[in-house]
């Protein structure tokens, strides 16, 4: 029995039907793709259907991080993703950003459909249900529009609630990804490539071939994809451009009929909004209250809120599944893909699509397998070739100063009053000073555990997550069990003792 209230996601509530390999000494492979999320694993998807050899390499299991706790939209309208890129960057980068996920859900539309994957048909739905959220549509509406989508305007959804302003676009489809993640692993090792879970990277040396050091051994390839959400790699400095964004979804028993559409709310708290049809009958999906990583504590409140909400607003929703997820925002607004830094094309990273990685994702599959394979789409190299310092430079310095002034916060808030040595009550923790040191103290399950605070990436002092019982970096999005394990982000080693 766990202190978390937070158990499986909807999708990942399953015995998983699919088989991976195991570990095992490796002579040069072609590619080698760390992460087995929907990045990892439809580029290697597509380079070995290519007929390259391939293998992933996955700290933990499939789908086990953000990819199998979505909420499985897949759709060019993003809430107000278009809007908000369409003001940030040139007209060239926003076709360019639409022409990608474009690319990328056609791409996965094929796959479903070729290996019998389920989905449902659905249109997408942006709303607001204040007079404050209603400009935000509008301007949603217009950017869309602007940028070649078939878009219209709504007054009244299937909701039971009214809105001041909606936008539409028909067509579009959700999915369960864990479904499409084993179909993908399916693929690989059809056509002989490898998926090993239980295996993190912790270093690469680019040459030829390049060298990544694992918590198994070293393996050697021609290229290598990281595809682990924030890379964690220091070179190149992607973790200094991304906001970890955690979020939060329950989901519902539902006995009522089918929804039109799949919807998200531009207000605060915004409201992501979907049904979902499993064998053993349908659910409600209700997500949101996301916040910075490390940040908005208790987080149980985020979760006990979505639950508050849905039984106001659909009485007859039963809950029975709640879970967290984070994902990668980009300062310029746009996704990460392609060379680690100018010029070395034998290390690729794949990140920073802003909670929208099911489209953004498989364009970044898509990309880099094409730098391989020889193909490469217009937008591909558009969004790559923006000029790499090329980041909204106001929101990355007010980044960098967020980042700092967090650092500073950690290390001065320990609490000082606090007995190192008293256990915290059961499902809590919290950091205080032994001496100078930040000492990270909690009691899971009637263990007390006493780790360093300090994260092992780059110094942050970690914050308590009461829903999830882990210790969370609010610098760059690492997170570790209370026994100090890594779980997800760019740090690769264990809290210090
Ligand atoms: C709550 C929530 C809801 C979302 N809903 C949607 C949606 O409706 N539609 C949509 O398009 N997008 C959605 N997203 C975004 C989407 O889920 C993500 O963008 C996408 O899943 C990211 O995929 P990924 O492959 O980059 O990362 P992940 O799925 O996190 O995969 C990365 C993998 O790398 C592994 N890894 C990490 N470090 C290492 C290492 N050192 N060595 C080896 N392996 C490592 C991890 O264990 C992990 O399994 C949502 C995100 C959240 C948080
Ligand atoms: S995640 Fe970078 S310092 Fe913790």
């Amino acid at each position: 029995m766990t202190a978390s209230p937070l158990h499986r996601s909807l999708w990942l509530d399953r015995p998983s039907p699919v088989e991976t390999d195991e570990w095992r000494p490796l002579d040069t492979v072609d590619v080698l793709v760390l992460g087995a999320g929907i990045s990892g694993l439809a580029t290697a998807a597509m380079l070995a259907e290519e007929g390259r050899s391939v293998v992933v390499l996955e700290a933990r299991s499939v789908g086990a991080v953000t990819t199998g706790n979505t909420t499985g939209k897949v759709t060019l309208l993003q809430g107000s993703r278009l809007s908000q890129i369409r003001d940030a960057v040139s007209r060239d980068l926003a076709e360019a950003y639409v022409g990608a996920n474009r690319a990328g859900q056609d791409w996965l539309l094929r796959h479903v459909r070729d290996h019998g994957v389920a989905f449902d048909e659905r249109t997408a739905v942006t709303y607001a249900s204040t007079d404050a959220g209603a400009p935000t549509v509008e301007a949603e509406l217009d950017a869309a529009s602007d940028l070649g989508l078939p878009v219209t305007a709504r007054r009244t959804l299937d909701l039971p609630f009214s809105v001041t302003a909606a936008v539409a676009l028909a067509g579009q489809f959700q999915l369960d990804a864990v479904d499409v993640l084993e179909s993908l692993v399916g693929t690989v090792r059809r056509h002989g490539g490898l998926v090993i879970e239980g295996v993190r990277a912790t270093k690469i040396d680019s040459g030829d071939p390049c060298v990544v050091s694992t918590t198994r051994g070293d393996v050697r390839a021609d290229r290598v994809v990281v595809a682990t959400g924030s890379p964690f790699l220091k070179r190149g400095g992607h973790f200094t451009t991304l906001e970890p964004q955690r979020s939060y979804a329950v989901a519902f028993r539902w006995p009522g009929r089918p929804l039109e559409g799949m919807y998200l709310s531009v207000d605060e708290p915004s409201r992501t909004i979907r049904d979902a049809h499993r064998a053993d009958g349908t659910y409600l999906v209700i997500g949101g209250n996301g916040h910075r990583v490390g940040k908005d504590t208790p987080t149980t409140e985020n979760v006990d809120d979505l639950v508050r909400w849905t039984a106001a607003e659909f009485p007859q929703a039963v809950a029975s599944h709640r879970w967290s997820a984070q994902d990668y925002r980009s300062t310029d607004e746009l996704p990460h893909f392609g060379p680690v830094t100018a010029g070395d094309d034998r290390i690729l990273v794949a990140t920073g699509y802003a909670k929208w990685g099911l489209t953004n994702g498989i364009a970044a599959a898509i990309a880099i397998s094409s730098r391989i394979t020889g193909t490469r789409p217009a937008w591909a190299e558009t969004l790559e070739g923006r000029p790499p310092a090329f980041t909204a430079v106001g929101s990355t310095l007010g980044a960098g100063a967020k980042v700092a002034g967090d650092l500073a916060q950690g290390w001065l808030g320990a609490e000082l009053s606090a007995d190192p040595k008293d256990a915290p009550a059961e499902g809590t923790g919290i950091v205080v000073r032994d001496g100078v040191v930040p000492v990270a103290v909690c009691t899971v399950d009637g263990i007390t555990r006493r780790r360093s605070a300090v994260c092992t990436h780059l110094g942050g002092i970690v914050t308590w997550n009461d829903a999830e019982s882990s210790w969370d970096c609010p610098l760059h999005g690492s997170r570790f069990a209370p026994d100090g394990t890594v779980l997800e982000g760019p740090a690769v080693k264990t809290l210090a003792d």
